[in-house]
């Protein structure tokens, strides 16, 4: 509001969703609404208007559900209107059924509306029809309320951005993440099934203290390894196999996103170990790159180097490197990112480039390393014993002034460490 004092921002609370009759979908509240709120119900509306005289501030405005004694015997307890003023500190509050009666007035004064559209149709109509009430009041007020703005260039830029209190959460969802994962390390045996390794591992999250997971938990055996998303997460873990989980925690809306792969049985088989050590050194290389003044893209560009040049050792590919990486060659087994932003969003908010620029690193950003390799059961060109391969490694990095601080550190990535943690298990 400082940097934007005759704006008006908009944000919707979540909706709630039908899964069927009488069970709703879990409700989670959406993430700019709770940063700039704290308030985790449903049919919430923030409106953050400008002052509408000069020179005083602007408000907050919370419209809320009514507090509804029925209901709340039903479905719990409702801070209402006053709850959003006493305990919220909203300047103003409302219930939520005087949205639209009262969203014109409350835009009066500005000149330029900051709201997600194409997000939610039905509030879209509602503050479309406030827009269009104030248009019409233009000839008498003299001012033009015209444009309709993204809240993420505001917003967005300051979620990147974490204060002293978000890295808290942040560390604590890693810790309670790295922690499930230590116990997936010791625990996972030949002969279970990968649901039982999810529920192991979402149990630690939640017995911590976790509300829920960031995303859902991928625990992929096998041949699931080289699928990027697997969520089946429902065969059963062999002797011989790799295991790739990629599962976080969410603590208080902050979330870990972390990638560990091991063997089912004790020790990695030399082809896996060749893998392994590849992306494990793509990962560390990529490390060295986190610090304050690295342009984001050339961490990829990093990862990609180090896995084109094993891509070609280890026989998969042929050629030149150079040839390898521009032609995209590469791609068939490394086809993703090597990280993006984390925050309350497991792919969080934030610009990797402006203003056409690749975006530089700098303190109190934190974002994900994830170089993998993937060798594709179809993949009938890759020699036998490559095939049905995946592998992950994912940290969780802080930029700190002088370098970085890995969030997800108590995880073991050493293939020594991991299967010495596989043995004493
Ligand atoms: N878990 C999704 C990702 O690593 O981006
Ligand atoms: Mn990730
Ligand atoms: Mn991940």
């Amino acid at each position: 509001m400082k940097a934007n004092p005759t704006s008006a921002f908009l944000f919707a609370a979540n909706r709630e969703f039908i899964r069927n009759p009488d069970v709703d979908y879990p409700f989670r509240q959406e993430s700019n609404f709770y940063y700039l709120s704290g308030f985790s119900e449903a049919e919430s509306f923030l409106v953050l208007a400008p002052a509408s005289k000069p020179g005083a501030n602007y408000r907050t405005i919370l419209f809320v559900r009514r507090r509804d004694p029925e209901k709340e015997m039903w479905e719990g307890e409702r801070y209402g209107v006053d709850g959003a003023l006493h305990v919220f500190g909203a300047d103003e509050a409302y219930p939520i059924d005087e949205l639209e009666r009262k969203l014109p007035e409350l835009l009066k004064p500005a000149e330029k509306v900051h709201y997600r559209l194409g997000h939610d149709e039905r509030m879209d109509r509602t503050v479309l029809a406030a827009l269009e009430t104030c248009r019409r009041s233009q000839g008498r007020t003299g001012k033009s309320l015209s444009a309709v703005a993204d809240p993420n260039e505001t917003v967005g830029e300051m979620r990147l951005f974490k204060s002293a209190d978000e890295i808290e959460l942040l560390r604590k969802a890693c810790s309670i993440s790295a922690d499930a994962h230590v116990a997936a390390m010791k625990e996972v045996r030949p002969g279970m099934n990968e649901y039982e390794v999810e529920a192991l591992v979402d149990y630690t999250f939640r017995r911590k203290g976790c509300q829920r997971v960031g995303y859902g938990s991928i625990v992929a055996g096998g041949k699931n390894s080289t699928c990027l998303h697997y969520r089946a997460n429902n065969e059963v873990l062999r002797d011989g196999e790799l295991l790739l989980i990629d599962a976080g925690g969410e603590y208080d809306y902050y979330t870990a996103d972390i990638t560990r792969t091991f063997p089912v049985g004790r020790q990695f088989s030399k082809p896996q170990a060749a893998l392994y050590d590849l992306v494990l050194k793509a990962q560390l290389e990529v490390l060295k790159l986190a610090k304050p003044g690295t342009p984001y893209a050339s961490m990829h560009q990093r990862a990609i180097e180090v896995l084109a040049d094993g891509m070609l050792s280890l026989g998969l590919l042929k050629g030149k490197a150079e040839d390898v990486i521009r032609s995209g060659a590469f791609r068939r087994f490394y086809p993703h990112g090597t990280g993006h932003f984390l925050g309350m969003d497991v792919h969080d908010v934030g610009l990797y480039q402006k203003n056409g620029e690749p975006r530089q690193l700098e303190a109190g950003m934190v974002f994900t390393v994830e170089p993998g390799f993937y060798v594709q059961p179809g993949d009938a060109e890759a020699p036998a014993e490559y095939r049905n391969i995946g592998i992950r490694i994912e940290d969780d990095i802080l930029v700190t002034a002088n370098g970085f601080e890995n969030l997800t550190a108590g995880v073991p990535k050493e293939r020594s460490e991991i299967e010495a943690l596989r043995a004493s298990g």
